[in-house]
Order: C-alpha cells, then structure tokens, then sequence
C-alpha cells in the first residue's frame, strides 16, 4: 500500500539536463515546492510553478540565499561539472539542509568488482564524504544503471536501431536491472514525498530504482517488435564480457569506452541489483511497458 505523502521544498541544479528535466516535471507532478538553480546563459524555460535562482554555482552569497529553507538540494549536473557540487555541498550544510542526491545516477558503487574494473565508479565517492564530513546534511544516491533511451539511442546496450546491428555479450542471455529517464525521475519524487520516518531510513545509503529486470535479448526481441523486424534483418554479432575486459586492460580504446556497459551484462559484476530495488508499491510506481519504450525510440529514430 503506498504511504500518505509528504511535500517538501526541493531545489534541483541541473534542472535541463538528461535527467534533470524528468526530475523536474516528476517533481512538480507529485507536488513538491520546486526551485531550480541555473547558471547565467543557460537556456531554457521553465514552468510557472518552478521558483528559478539564476547566478554561478560558485557564488556563495547567490547558493547560500538560494537555499534557505530548502529541505532536499538534488544535483544532477554534467559528468564534467562534478566539482561544481563542492561549493553549493558545503552551502546546503549552513544552510540546514536535510536532504542531498548527489551526482550519482549510474551503476553500482558498492560492488566492489565494478569498482576494480572501472577507474570512474570512484569518482563520485569524495563529494558523498564531503556530505558526511559537514555532518549536516545526508546523502541519497541514486543507482540506476545505464538509462535506457539513453542508452538505446545511442547503442550503449549492445543494439543499435538504426543500423540494425546488434553484439551480444556472453550469449545474451545475462540479466540486469534498468531504468528510464522517466522512472528515475518519478521514483526520486516518489522517494522523497515519503514520511520523514521512512525516508530516514535512506540517509547515506544508496536507492535502486529500475524499470526492467531483462537481458539484451529482451532488449533485441523488443526492437524487433518496435521496428516491426525479424532476425533476418538484422547482423548479429557474439563477444564475451571477459574479452571487452581483457581488451580493456591492455589500453584498446574502444574496450574501454564500452567497458562500464559490457559489464552491466556481465554475470557477478553488479548489473542484477534486483534484491536491492526500492518497493514500488510503498512508492505507488505501476510497471512500464518495456515496447511502448522501444516503439518511441524507433519512431524518434526514423524520423
Ligand atoms: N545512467 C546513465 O546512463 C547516465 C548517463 C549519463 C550521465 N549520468 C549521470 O547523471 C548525472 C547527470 O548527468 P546528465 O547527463 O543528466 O547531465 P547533463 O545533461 O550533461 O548536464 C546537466 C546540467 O549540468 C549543468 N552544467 C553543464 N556543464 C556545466 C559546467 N561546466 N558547470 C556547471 N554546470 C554545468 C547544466 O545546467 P545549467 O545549464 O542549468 O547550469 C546542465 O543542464 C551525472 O551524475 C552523470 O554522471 C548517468
């Protein structure tokens, strides 16, 4: 049974980004008091609902004023802009802020066999100890794995639409967990209108949203039906995820690039996190259909 809700005063930085915009508009649709902060020359317009703080990250007068009263700050800004998040971090602190997500929004960083293979999973680590040194505020971090329109755009998962190609690791028949943009967002605002007791519960711990536990075959079945395809139309190619490793390990760039998802379908390296999956009943979230997804890809694809 979902839980009675609770509205908080939420500020969200990043709020035009990838996963950003489906923050905001799951925000606002759950009812939250939304505030976005944005930099100068940044464009985009934002519903009348959203209160907008336009300045630099960096200026504290500006992020310290913009965050009075606020209970959560989310950040979801670009992979390049991480350090963005130490000074609006330590602006959250003084100003009582319960509540941060920090920049996270991918794979597992628990599992200490990603973290071996892939030099980037501890990227994210030093902003969560900021958050915890300050001793003010908690951290929520958002897993989620490789976004799934995301990824399907742009051949992420192995299968590309388009060219009707497809390379399946280890057979394809490994299974994982995976999210839409989508779901991501509405799973966070469903999160965080949860009663403070239980969203206590949560404070320096990871939540694992997904959408679909499925394999790329399930993926690859599920662009057939989209684009209205058979197996005939499509060259389909076998690797194994411990080749893209080795290749990975002896420098082979394109190995390396396609390493953080290749290990996502990779049995024993954290891509099946479904034991961990937060309740979607407690958050009121019905299931998505995984083809409605595929067949809004092929025509945005085609057209
Ligand atoms: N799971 C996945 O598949 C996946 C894929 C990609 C990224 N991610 C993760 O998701 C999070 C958000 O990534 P995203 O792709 O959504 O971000 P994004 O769309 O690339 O950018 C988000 C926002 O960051 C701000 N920004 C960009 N450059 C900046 C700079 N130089 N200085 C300060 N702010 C800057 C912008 O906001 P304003 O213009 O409003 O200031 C921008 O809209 C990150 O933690 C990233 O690692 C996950």
């Amino acid at each position: 049974m979902a839980l009675a809700k609770q509205i908080r005063n939420v500020t969200l930085v990043g709020a035009n980004g990838t996963v950003g915009a489906p923050i905001l508009s799951s925000l606002l649709a759950a009812g939250h008091k939304v505030t976005v902060l944005t930099r100068p020359g940044s464009t985009k317009d934002f519903p009348a609902a959203v209160t907008v703080h336009v300045g630099d990250y960096s200026d504290e007068e500006f992020i310290s004023s913009s965050l009075k009263d606020q209970e959560v700050l989310i950040l979801a800004l670009a992979f390049t802009a991480y350090d963005a998040q130490i000074p609006l971090i330590k602006a959250a602190a003084k100003a009582g802020v319960s509540y941060i997500v920090p920049c996270e929004f991918g794979s597992d960083p628990t599992h200490q066999k990603l973290n071996a293979a892939i030099e980037l999973m501890s990227m994210k680590a030093p902003y969560r100890k900021l958050i915890e040194d300050l001793g003010i505020s908690s951290w929520i971090g958002v897993v989620n794995n490789p976004w799934v329109e995301f990824s399907m755009r742009l051949g992420l998962y192995g299968i590309d639409m388009k060219k009707r190609t497809a390379t399946l690791y280890d057979e394809g028949n490994t299974k994982a967990n995976f999210t839409t943009l989508k779901r991501v967002g509405e799973s966070l605002a469903a999160l965080l209108s949860l009663p403070e007791e239980d969203l206590a519960k949560h404070k320096n711990e990871f939540v694992y949203f997904s959408s679909f536990y499925a394999n790329q075959k399930d993926f690859l079945a599920s662009a057939m039906r989209a684009t209205g395809t058979t197996e005939e139309d499509w060259t389909i190619t076998n690797t194994s995820t411990n080749k893209v490793l080795q290749d990975a390990r002896e420098g082979d760039p394109s190995a390396r690039m396609m390493l953080l998802f290749a290990l996502v379908f990779k049995e024993g390296y954290g891509g099946d996190y479904s034991s961990k999956v937060v309740d979607y009943e407690k958050l009121g979230l019905v299931g998505e259909d995984l083809d409605a997804i595929m067949k809004g890809l092929a025509q945005e694809l085609a057209a």
